[in-house]
Formats: structure tokens, sequence, C-alpha cells
């Protein structure tokens, strides 16, 4: 028979959302009169934004005529929307980034799975735990060294620079799972120390949107020098609607370089590009031009819209949550509140507590990590009538 990659065998049996929704679906079965608020998964409710809707119409048009049909795009997507990109979200902030150091893609969760590609398998991944399961989930499949950086009340859930070598470093801020962010200072001790020792950091900057305090960066290339030694992550799934649509981008700077085992500096914008146009196909035209539209004037103001909607419902958890007198973080700048489970219960105690007595929905911490266990994550992705529900049901909560 055929040998199977023995590093599997080393991940847990279910991805963690798969895993929380196999339980909740266990639950609806066992409890169908139940109405099951789900604050698990960080999934949209808003839909598309009109303005994306409109350029999905007029592509799908395109691809109806003779004159404006596409076939194969380019695999690091259409320059229409790399050069959208450069300017709304790099030269607005003062930030050089040029089109062709932007990949487009179908989302961030690829792409961050997919980097390990271009890194050598012996290079040792540094990880905050707790922390978004692909990160790790990618590194164990090829077999990579992981060391983990905790994030506790201890250190106020700033993670601590590693005390071994490492080569690879996954931050991601504002933070998922516990909504917790870093300053411009704390940030560059980061980038500082990766110099240094020429570490390259991921840096996922997924929630980037819901940054509302001054402080705190949008772009790991707010820090100088950043562009030598970080490679950034970046989602319309949260920001625009996009989770079922399938759009993001990375952006991997020209300076940035690595050395091969013969001692020759190598591009890593080159072995991306190498790498996607191998593998990928590139995002489809119809949503690459529908994320294209976000960034009009219309569309800007509509995304804008969403995203207050979102951070109002995360002040409802942080009102509703701290009402029923549960200790929590986030949810400021970021749809995440991470809430301590009261009684010294384990995280999968309380959700299947929260489950059973108010019929909402979390995520254990403890799915994203070792030092998750005791905390349990709400999302602010819900409606906002089924927010104030949930938190109307948790002021009832008996423990
Ligand atoms: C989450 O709930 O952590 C995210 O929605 C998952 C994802 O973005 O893949």
């Amino acid at each position: 028979m055929i040998k199977v990659n023995d590093n599997f065998g080393r991940l847990a049996p279910n991805y963690l959302f798969s895993e929380v929704a196999r339980k909740i679906r266990i639950f609806q079965q066992e409890n169908p009169e139940a109405h099951v608020i789900k604050m698990s998964i960080g999934d949209v409710t808003r839909p598309l934004c009109p303005a994306a809707v409109e350029a999905l119409h007029r592509a799908a048009d395109d691809q109806g005529l003779a004159e404006t049909f596409r076939g194969y795009g380019p695999e690091q997507g259409y320059p229409f929307l790399a050069e959208k990109i450069c300017q709304f979200d790099y030269a607005a902030r003062g930030i050089d980034i040029s089109p062709d150091e932007v990949f487009i893609s179908d989302g961030a969760k690829s792409d961050l799975g997919n980097i390990g590609d271009i890194f050598s398998a012996d290079c040792t991944a540094a990880i905050t735990d707790p922390v978004y399961p692909v990160y790790v989930d990618t590194n164990v499949m090829t077999g990579r060294k992981i060391v983990f950086l905790p994030c506790t009340e201890a250190n106020g859930m700033v993670p601590g620079l590693p005390t071994e070598p490492v080569d690879l470093i996954y931050l991601c801020y504002p933070n998922n799972p516990t909504g917790t962010t870093l300053t411009r200072a704390q940030l560059k001790v980061w980038v500082d120390y990766a110099r240094k020792v020429g570490a390259v950091i991921l840096f996922d900057s997924a929630y980037e949107c819901f940054i509302t305090e001054e402080d705190i960066p949008h772009s790991i290339y707010e820090i100088e020098e950043a562009k030598e030694c970080a490679i950034e992550f970046r989602s319309f799934s949260k920001t625009a609607g996009f989770t079922g649509m399938r759009c993001g981008y990375t952006v991997i700077p020209h300076a940035l370089k690595g050395v091969d085992s013969m001692g020759n500096e190598v591009s890593l914008n080159g072995l991306w590009r190498r790498r996607q146009t191998t593998k990928f196909n590139g995002a489809s035209y119809p949503i690459q031009r529908a994320a294209e539209a976000i960034y009009t004037p219309s569309g800007q103001t509509q995304i804008r819209e969403s995203v207050d909607y979102y951070l109002h419902n995360a002040a409802i958890l942080r009102q509703g949550i701290g009402a029923a007198g549960l200790n929590f973080r986030g949810g400021i700048n970021a749809p995440y509140v991470w809430v301590k489970t009261p009684e010294g219960l384990s995280s999968w105690e309380f959700f299947d507590l929260l489950l059973a007595q108010t019929h909402v929905a979390c995520t254990p911490g403890v799915g994203f990590g070792l030092c998750g266990e005791g905390y349990v994550r709400l999302t602010a992705f819900n409606t906002l009538a089924a927010t104030e529900m949930a938190m109307d049901r948790i002021s009832k909560l008996t423990l």
C-alpha cells in the first residue's frame, strides 16, 4: 500500500471549526426545538455590499461577450486590483508597495497554509499560543519544529521573544482569537529581532479593518525596515464579507531575501511567484472585479458600514459579558471577545454548558492552543438581533 505522510498522524482528528460545527450539529439533532445562536466560527452575516454585487453582475456580462471574455488570468492577480491595493491599503498610509509585490489569491487561509512551501522543512517556526490553528496544523503537516510563544494573563497576552533560535515567526494582529493588539513599539521589537537573527515574520493582518485605536499599526510595513523581514497577509473576508467569495492577498517585498543551501541569496518574492504560477491559476475574474469595487467611493462607504456594524456588536458583547460577571479581553480593535471561563471550567465544559443552557455556540479556547484552555471565544459577526438575544440569554446563565 502507498505510504502516507506520517505528520498527519500528529494532528488532532478534526480541524477546530469542523469539530465545533460537528458538536453543534449533534446538539441541534438532539434538541430540534433549540434556536442555536452561532458565535463560533468568524463567518460574516451581512450581505455583500451593493458596489461589489454590481461589479459581479458586470463581470458576468463581460464573460458572456467575445470582446470582453477572459480565460486564464495572471496567476498573481489582475493589475487592476493590485494597483488599487497598493494605492488604498498602502500608499494611503505612506507605505510604498508596488503591484508586483502583491499576490492576489483565493484567501489568506490558503496563503498562510501554503507559504511554508518556499521555506526549508528544517526551519523552526515560532507560533503564538493561542493562535489561528492554520499556522500550527500546516507546519505539523510539513514536519517542522514548532516553538510556542505563550500569551497569558501574566504577560498581558503579549508574546515574549523566543528563547531558542527560530526562523519563521507567525504574528496575527489584531489577534485571532484573543482580540488583542500590539502597539507600534511592541511590533517594532519583533521587526528588530527578526532582522537581528535573520528570521521572517509572517504577519497576518486579516482583521486590520477593525482597528479603532490610534497607536495600533494597520500594516507591519509601518515599522521601518519591516520590508526586509516580513510577509503580510490580508483578506477581503472580514473587510468586505468575502468569506464565501474567496479573495485575499499576500505582500512579499522585493527587499525580502532568503538563502539556499549553497549560500546563494534568493528573492522570496521570486520563489512565491514560482510557487503560485505552478500551483495556482489565480482568483477568478468576477471575484477580483468585485474586490476592486470595494475601493470605489461607494464601496468604501458601504464596507465601512458593515465593519462598524460588527464593531457595534462587539461593544454589545463586551457590555453583556461584563454584566454577566465574566472576565474578557478584545472587542475594541477586533471582532472577537476572549472570555475567561467561570468557576475553573475547562474550555469544552463551558462550551457545553453555554450551548445547553443558553443555546449560544462559542469556540473553545483550547482549540487555539494549550494556553487557550480555560477560555472561549465569541464572535461579533452575527446579526445585531442575534447578538442582543445571545447576551440576554447569557445574562440568565446559572453556574
Ligand atoms: C475564525 O473563526 O477564526 C475564522 O473565521 C476562520 C478563518 O478565517 O478561516
